[in-house]
Order: structure tokens, then C-alpha cells, then sequence
């Protein structure tokens, strides 16, 4: 007699993150039966029929029609941070650059708004001020973020989008989502946030109000610094008709005779749109090889995090008390203004991304960057492996004195990416790389 077989699981809903990390999406290879899903490098998919082609293109029928828009790999990396951050699906592209342009086209266009947190990742802050000004996307910031008053002031009538970072990088200066999402939805107006630091790990952004998330999943998803990648997460929260803005490409029918995205898709239009008139117009794809390396990263998100985050605690303590360092960024320090936020929505951990400011301005850097010998002196945040960088000469070389100082970015600022090595190593190394500076 043969025993009988339940069959795999494959509705990982119910299942807690540690498990959904490692299978949410996954397939197996119905032919040969290969556990681990296969690279699915194709550029496009044959049609059953002539009346399958003519359903998938008119979105009746769900199979894939090209690999600028849907691919099995990138599909298990989709479903997978879906599930992670609680939405209610995903879109890969090519890198976090592409995520959060091709996010807020989605929403704004020529002519329209978007308000955004002053401290962002200083390349977000370049695609705003350069690439979106060519496309008549105009940017403007609000500096303190607790403050509503602010954002009141700068929220205009055709303001489409709030865009946010839950820990940004580098100042580890952390935003309290909840409250901007107070104001996002008092505005009737969709908070975008980039999670890329945090991590669905640390915090789920759906559930402190955002309505969108983008990561640049080249980071802590992926984890090992060998692919780009960015990720576009719906959370399926935001009532598109509801809000007194408008927003025709969801709301509104695309030629006579056709239901609108919403009466469409419902909780998954804004994807869909997205997906369908954003990432697919403009192109960004994720390599079917580079989505393989994304969810076979993310099996571990949460082992690396907690050693991440372990790290850096201990490394953070220990340079704010090192007489070579002025001070530390780091929001899980008492000193930091946003302490309290942090122990209530971090636990006091707040990602591996933060500042040091060296002793001696721009020559304490320097001496210091160049004595490394563990730690990379390299560009990049989120990787296995620690990382520091010299902001002012680099990622904000092209942003004026006043501006830097403006963001906290002074000539003696390191940024600094704790990585998972044995944390004895990396204070050894940072100790020899501080020796020579002078308290
Ligand atoms: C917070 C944040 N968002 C977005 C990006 C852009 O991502 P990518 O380099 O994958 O284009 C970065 C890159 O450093 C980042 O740190």
C-alpha cells in the first residue's frame, strides 16, 4: 500500500515571517521537480491560442505576455516581499532608482507636486531635483517632519504624492510614519515610503498608515551586494475616490466601452497601473538572474538583520564613547533626539545604516577612511559586508556648503554600513583606522 501524500504547502498567508522569507512564491519545477525555483530566462511566453494572446493582452486571462512586465523569477521575488510587507502585490525593477521613479509617476505628472522629507537618500534627492524638473515634476521638502504646520504649508492643491524613509540613510534621523500618515491622509494625498533601510523586518510601513512602499532591494533584501534591484509594494490602502485629487488612470475609464483600473482590480489597481502603464512603458525589467539572487537573498533577511542590527548597537556605543569621534547619528543612542521613537516603533535598533563624525573635519575623514583595512571604503549600504563613506565628497559632492550643512552633512561625516563579520574585527579595525586622530 502506498502511504498518502497531503501534498506541499503552497498558501504560505498564515505563516509567520521566518517562514514566509524562505517559500512565500516559490514553485516548483513541474517537470523535473527542482526544489529551487529555476532562472525563467526567457524574454517571452507562447500563447495557447489565438484567443489566450488576445485575453492576456486585454488582461482577461492571466498568463504572461513579456518579460518587461511579468517573469516566473521576478515573480517569486514579487510575491515574496509582497507577503513580507503585508500589500497586496509587487512590482521588481532593475534598481531602487527605477522603484521609486517609476512609484511616483504612477501617481504625478507634468505640471502636479509631490512633497517629500528633507533628509533622503541623497541619489532620490538628485532624481528629484534633475530628472523629475525636466518632466515637470516639482519636488519641495518638509525639514521637520513631526511638524504638521510644515507640511500644511508646503501641501498644494495638486501635491499627488508624500514621499518618506522610514530610517534615512545616512543620518539615521527616523521618521515617524504614523504621524506623516496622519497628514498624508488628512490631504486625501498617498504616502510612498522607501523601507530599503528598515526592512519589512524591522518595520511594516502598511501598518503605521503608508499606502505604498519602495524599497531598493540591492540592500538588505538581496543582502550580499551582488545585484541591483528595486521593488514597487501596493498596500491596497489608499481610496482613490474617496480623495478630493485626482487620479484619472485609476479612477476613470481608458477609452469608452472599458472599465477603470478600480472597478478592475480593486485593492490591486494602483499595481496594476504601475506594472502596466509605468514599468512596461518605460522599461525598467529586472533580470530574470538578478530577481534569482533577490528571493534567494531574502531566505535569510531575518538572520542577517538580527546580526546586522546587533553589530551596530554595540559598534554605535562604542564610538560615541571613542575620544576621536565628535558624535554619533545613530537613533538608538540616548543622546538622539529620536530615542524615544525609536525604543517605541525599533526596539532602540534602528537598521546598520548611520553617521560618525570624525574628529578634524574633512582630514580626521580622510585619515580615517584611508586606514581602513576590514571595512570597505566603498559606496553601498546593506551588504554583508561593512562599508563606510565620505558623504560630502561623494554622494552629496554636487549639493552646495549650505545645503550639506543644511542636511547634516559636515566634512568630518562618515557614513557607515555594519555588516554581519564578527563585531570584534570590525572594532579592531576601526580603532587602528581612528589611532591616529587626534582627540
Ligand atoms: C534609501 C535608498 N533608496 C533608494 C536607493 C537607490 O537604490 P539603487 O541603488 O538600487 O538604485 C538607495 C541607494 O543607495 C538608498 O539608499
Amino acid at each position: 500500500m502506498t502511504g498518502t501524500s497531503h501534498g506541499p504547502e503552497y498558501n504560505w498567508d498564515s505563516y509567520s515571517f521566518d517562514t514566509r522569507q524562505v517559500h512565500a512564491g516559490e514553485f516548483d519545477d513541474q517537470v523535473s521537480g527542482a526544489r529551487i525555483p529555476g532562472i525563467a530566462m526567457t524574454a517571452g511566453y507562447r500563447f495557447d491560442s489565438f484567443a489566450d494572446a488576445r485575453e492576456r493582452f486585454d488582461g482577461t486571462a492571466d498568463g504572461m505576455i513579456y518579460s518587461r512586465s511579468r517573469n516566473p523569477s521576478s515573480r517569486v521575488a514579487e510575491q515574496r516581499i509582497a507577503s513580507l510587507e503585508g500589500g497586496t502585490e509587487a512590482i521588481v525593477v532593475a534598481s531602487g532608482q527605477a522603484a521609486i521613479t517609476c512609484a511616483l509617476f504612477a501617481l504625478a505628472q507634468s505640471g502636479e507636486h509631490i512633497v517629500s522629507t528633507a533628509s533622503i537618500y541623497s541619489g532620490t534627492r538628485v532624481l528629484f531635483g534633475r530628472s523629475f524638473a525636466r518632466f515637470g515634476v516639482e519636488v519641495d521638502y518638509v525639514w521637520d517632519a513631526s511638524d504638521d504646520d510644515e507640511w500644511d504649508r508646503v501641501i498644494r492643491p495638486n501635491t499627488k504624492a508624500i514621499f518618506t524613509e522610514t530610517i534615512p540613510n545616512p543620518k539615521n534621523d527616523i521618521v515617524d510614519i504614523a504621524q506623516v500618515a496622519r497628514v498624508a491622509a488628512r490631504h486625501g494625498i498617498p504616502l510612498v515610503v522607501d523601507n530599503t533601510v528598515a526592512s519589512p523586518y524591522l518595520i511594516r510601513p502598511f501598518e503605521y498608515g503608508a499606502d505604498i512602499v519602495v524599497h531598493s532591494s540591492t540592500k538588505f533584501l538581496s543582502g550580499h551586494g551582488a545585484a541591483l534591484s528595486g521593488a514597487i509594494v501596493d498596500g491596497g490602502t489608499f481610496d482613490w475616490t474617496a480623495s478630493s485629487r485626482s487620479y484619472p488612470l485609476l479612477t476613470d475609464p481608458p477609452r469608452a466601452g472599458v472599465k477603470s483600473l478600480l472597478e478592475r482590480y480593486g485593492r490591486t489597481a494602483y499595481a496594476r497601473l504601475a506594472r502596466e502603464a509605468v514599468v512596461n512603458d518605460i522599461g525598467p525589467a529586472l533580470s530574470p538572474f538578478n530577481s534569482f539572487l533577490l528571493h534567494q537573498g531574502i531566505e535569510t533577511l531575518s538572520l542577517r538583520m538580527e546580526r546586522h542590527l546587533e553589530n551596530s548597537g554595540t559598534i554605535a556605543r562604542w564610538l560615541d564613547e571613542h575620544p576621536a569621534i565628535d558624535s554619533v547619528d545613530y537613533a538608538g543612542l540616548p543622546s538622539n533626539p529620536a530615542y524615544a521613537l525609536a525604543q517605541e516603533v525599533y526596539g532602540g535598533r534602528t537598521g546598520s545604516v548611520f553617521a560618525a563624525t570624525v574628529r578634524g573635519g574633512e582630514a580626521g575623514a580622510q585619515k580615517f577612511l584611508d586606514s581602513l583595512r576590514v571595512i570597505s571604503h566603498m559606496t553601498n549600504i546593506g551588504d554583508t559586508r561593512s562599508m563606510a563613506l565620505h558623504p560630502a565628497t561623494t554622494t552629496h559632492h554636487d549639493f552646495s556648503d549650505e545645503m550639506n550643512l543644511q542636511l547634516g552633512i559636515t566634512p568630518g561625516l562618515v557614513r557607515l554600513s555594519i555588516g554581519i563579520e564578527g563585531v570584534d574585527d570590525l572594532l579592531a579595525d576601526l580603532d587602528q583606522a581612528l589611532s591616529g586622530i587626534r582627540p
